[in-house]
Formats: C-alpha cells, sequence, structure tokens
C-alpha cells in the first residue's frame, strides 16, 4: 500500500521522506491557508522533495477556468496531480486534463457512483472522504469497499486514494480493503507507530537493564 502525507508542511513531509514513508503528497485550499505559504512556491519545493504524486487543488469552479489553473499547477513540476472536486465541471475538467497526459485526482468524493463517474472521466485517482462521511454518521469504510467491488468488477484502473483519514485504525481498514493509497496527516502516520504494549516493554526493559549494571556503549 502507498502512503501519501496529506499536508503543505514542508518540513513534516521532509521528516517522514526522510523514512520512506512518503510515496506521495495531497494537499487541499485549507491545507494551504493552514502552511501560510503561496500555493504555487509550496508545492514546488514539496515537488522537489518527493517524487510520487503531489497533488495541487484547481480552485476554480467552471471548467474552462478549472483546465486553465490546472495546467498552471500541472507546470510546476512533472508528479503534479491535478486535483479536481467531483462536480459536473470537475469531471469534465478530468476528462480533458487527462487526455493531455496529466495526472488528475478527484477529490470530494463521498458515494460508489461519484467514484464510478470519476472512473468513466479517466482519473487517475479518486478520493473518497472517510473520516467526513463518519462525521454525518454514514459509513465511510463502506464506501471505500463499494468502490473497491466495482472497480475490482469492471476492470477500472482509477486507483483509491483514500482521504480525510482520521485515525490508525482507518489505515489499518483500507489496507484490509484494498484501497490503492492512503493518504494521511503526520500525526495518523506517527500514530500507527504507537502501541500501548510497546510503551510497557520498553519501560521494562529499561528497569531490568538499569538493574544489570551494564552498557553497551
Ligand atoms: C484529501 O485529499 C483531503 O485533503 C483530506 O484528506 C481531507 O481530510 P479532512 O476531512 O480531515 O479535512
Amino acid at each position: 500500500m502507498r502512503f501519501f502525507v496529506d499536508t503543505a508542511d514542508v518540513a513534516a513531509i521532509a521528516e517522514l521522506n526522510d523514512l520512506g514513508m512518503v510515496d506521495g503528497v495531497t494537499t487541499n485550499p485549507s491545507l494551504i491557508l493552514k502552511s501560510g505559504r503561496d500555493i504555487l512556491e509550496v508545492t514546488k519545493e514539496i515537488c522537489a522533495i518527493v517524487s510520487g504524486p503531489v497533488s495541487a487543488e484547481v480552485v476554480a469552479l467552471r471548467a474552462d477556468d478549472m483546465i486553465a489553473e490546472g495546467r498552471k499547477l500541472a507546470a510546476i513540476a512533472p508528479n503534479i496531480a491535478v486535483k479536481v472536486p467531483l462536480t459536473w465541471d470537475g469531471l469534465k475538467t478530468c476528462k480533458v486534463l487527462t487526455g493531455e497526459g496529466f495526472m488528475v485526482n478527484v477529490t470530494l468524493c463521498f458515494s460508489a457512483n461519484q467514484a464510478l463517474l470519476a472512473a468513466k472521466a479517466g482519473a487517475t485517482f479518486i478520493s473518497p472522504f472517510i473520516g467526513r462521511l463518519d462525521d454525518i454518521n454514514l459509513d465511510g469504510l463502506e464506501v471505500i469497499s463499494d468502490i473497491r467491488q466495482i472497480y475490482d468488477n469492471y476492470g477500472f484502473e482509477t486507483q483509491i486514494l483514500a482521504a480525510s483519514v482520521r485515525s490508525a485504525n482507518h489505515v489499518t481498514q483500507c489496507a484490509l480493503i484494498g484501497a490503492d493509497v492512503v493518504t494521511a496527516p503526520p500525526a495518523v502516520i506517527k500514530a500507527m507507530a504507537s502501541h500501548v504494549l510497546t510503551d510497557k516493554g520498553l519501560e521494562q526493559f529499561m528497569k531490568d537493564w538499569a538493574k544489570t549494571g551494564q552498557k553497551i556503549l
């Protein structure tokens, strides 16, 4: 399973990338706001660090404007995936930009039918939002599972990029379902390393080691 990191925080991306944990990056307008950086500058910096796909999102609402923005974002680096919303205009934009050879990530997907349309429009990635579905008492993981089955039934090559991931358990469940990629905030990726029994075991080992009076170095 590939891990994308869901942030525009360059230091956090670099830290995880050095550990081999980053196969790509996703950003969105809210994450750009949080970074306090200029979208073109920060995206260029991220693309220089990470060799995998880096999603940069358009903000126009009409297809013609989205296409123009997408082309500008794609010119930043060869590993840009243009992120477009799952609207009718976003699907039109997806079709045009993938036809021009660009990677396109269709975002703000909340249903299997939306994912089916994105695949038909040639999307490279579909981003179903798990956490935001869970927030309104729907089952985000069930949507991932439905999309997996539909794409497999018909051999669609669009990759399922599970998004709005809020917990380490979401990552486990996405891996079990067979999502192609998970994008998660740095804190969620780090939380995957934690286990209460690891902490407890280490504490005991440290106590016993101190009693030996030995040193390794
Ligand atoms: C995905 O591409 C989005 O940037 C992100 O996963 C949304 O996550 P949120 O619902 O936690 O904001």
